[in-house]
């Protein structure tokens, strides 16, 4: 396997393709996740589930492959789905895809499926599969699109949410309740697009935060609304309250879940530290990616984060773990800037916190991995109220702009930035925004810099390589 653009501390697939977080949750000590894997080369194909444990969240190890399309109901893939332990035993409840006629992406079926296992590591597929059919597809939703289950439990009963559309363009959720993951009940439609949310939503997933609900979820061709939903397919979280009896979601608003290039599919799962922890597809569908050319190897996660509501504001940051993994650190404070200042540090593998005060700036930011004409460019325009991310010189892969709304705090900007080979994700204001894209700079393309146009100060800077 080259070693070019392969991540130090974020899960890639061991070799061959990924894309969806699966089945993540919590089992017997350890963390599982699994994901959507074409095992056989670096480009998407009949669906297995790859799978890999970690104690940390951060370190993680590659165990056997869980689930291969093998059966009559899953034969075109092992689709996207989630986890739970009951009894003892660990549940995964997936979307078996079978391909029904000569055009493979407009004919297909799709049925939710059971997967069970004593040691969380082999998994045996239900007998009696598919456990939610095709004659359970309510009137007025597609026939084909039926797919990715989030299972979540509530006062004694199971529930899966299930992505679907209404066949006039319009995504939606399903909702179906179970006493026992084998027997499923339709229960109605949860959410649904008024018409600017997307055509079709796939891998939705629900929770509560404090007192507040959540629907989380991926809207297909969502069309821009000012800055936001920029990439060609979304994720959303929708913040509101559940109605228990009729299945109903009451939406208070949605917001994006992070403002990059490349975040999809976001599954998350609840800890015993009851942290709800939120891991993302660290790519997009129809984005070039670099490492399927000459490479063994595309797609990966990023760094699980937790999601917070504090003062009623949902916030992300990356789990505590992360911490440990600190290595050599850096340090500036109180640098006056005016003009380009390239820093005393530099690396491919880091965590760096900055705080800006804007002072009279037009803009001012920081330059990462900068080198034989590459750089990426993370700045600020304290007029606009912007930060922008700009990858148009990053190196090869995709280019472009993303841009979001996030005001000073006290005339201040505070940035917590994590590069790692081919990705970068920002944090902006203790979490108020995320910002997160795949970079494929050179290897020699290391530098840092700190830039203003106009006066502005750089508080501190504080650098820390990850192990
Ligand atoms: C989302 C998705 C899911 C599907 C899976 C197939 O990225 O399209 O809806 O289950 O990927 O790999």
């Amino acid at each position: 396997m080259r070693p070019d653009y392969r991540l130090n501390y974020h899960l890639m697939g061991e070799y061959g393709w990924i894309n969806d977080p699966n089945g993540f949750v919590q089992y017997k000590g350890h963390y599982h996740l699994f994901y959507q894997h074409y095992p056989y080369l670096p480009e998407w194909g009949p669906m297995h589930w790859g799978h890999a444990v970690s104690r940390d969240l951060i370190k993680w190890e590659y165990r056997p492959i869980a689930l291969a399309p093998d059966e009559s109901y899953d034969a075109g893939g092992c689709f996207s789905g989630s986890a739970i332990e009951k009894d003892g035993l660990l549940h995964l409840i997936y979307t078996g895809h079978v391909v029904t006629g000569p055009d493979a992406s407009n004919d297909y079926r799709q049925t939710q499926n059971l997967a069970v296992s004593d040691d969380g590591v082999r998994f045996r597929k239900h007998a009696g599969n598919p456990v939610i059919g095709l004659p359970q597809i309510p009137a007025g939703a597609s026939r084909k699109d039926f797919r990715d289950p989030k299972v979540f439990e509530r006062n004694g009963m199971y529930y899966v949410v299930l992505g679907s559309n209404d066949g006039q363009g319009n995504g939606q959720i399903l909702l179906y309740r179970s006493g026992d993951l084998v027997d499923w009940t339709y229960v109605g439609v949860m959410a649904k697009s008024g018409g600017e949310m997307g055509d079709n939503w796939e891998c939705p997933d629900f929770f509560s935060i404090g007192g507040t609900d959540f629907l989380m979820f991926s809207p297909q061709r969502m069309p821009s609304q000012g800055r936001d939903y920029w990439n060609l397919h979304s994720t959303v979280y929708m913040r509101g309250r559940w109605d228990e009896q009729t299945g109903a979601f009451h939406s208070e608003g949605y917001a994006p879940m992070d403002q990059g290039f490349d975040f999809y599919a976001p599954q998350s799962a609840l800890d015993d530290r009851g942290r709800r922890i939120v891991i993302g597809w660290m790519d997009m569908w129809e984005s070039d990616m670099p490492t399927q050319k000459g490479h063994q190897w595309a797609g990966a996660m990023t760094l699980p984060r937790e999601m917070i509501v504090r003062d009623g504001q949902v916030r992300f940051r990356p789990v505590e773990e992360i911490e440990s993994y600190r290595g050599e650190f850096f340090e500036l404070r109180g640098v006056e800037l005016e003009g380009e200042a390239p820093l005393e540090t530099a690396g491919d593998s880091y965590e760096l916190e900055a705080v800006f005060d804007a002072g009279e700036a037009e803009r001012f930011g920081l330059k990462l991995r900068v080198g034989g004409g590459e750089e990426t460019v993370l700045s600020y325009s304290p007029r606009e109220g912007v930060f922008t991310f700009d990858r148009n010189r990053s190196g090869i892969g995709p280019g472009g702009v993303r841009e979001t709304e996030i005001p000073l705090r006290d005339g201040k900007l505070k940035l917590r930035a994590f590069v790692d080979r081919s990705s970068l994700e920002v944090f902006l204001q203790d979490g108020e925004k995320v910002m997160t894209a795949r970079i494929y700079p050179g290897s020699g393309s290391l530098g840092i810099a700190a830039f203003s146009e106009g006066k502005s100060k750089l508080e501190a800077l504080r650098k820390w390589d990850i192990r």
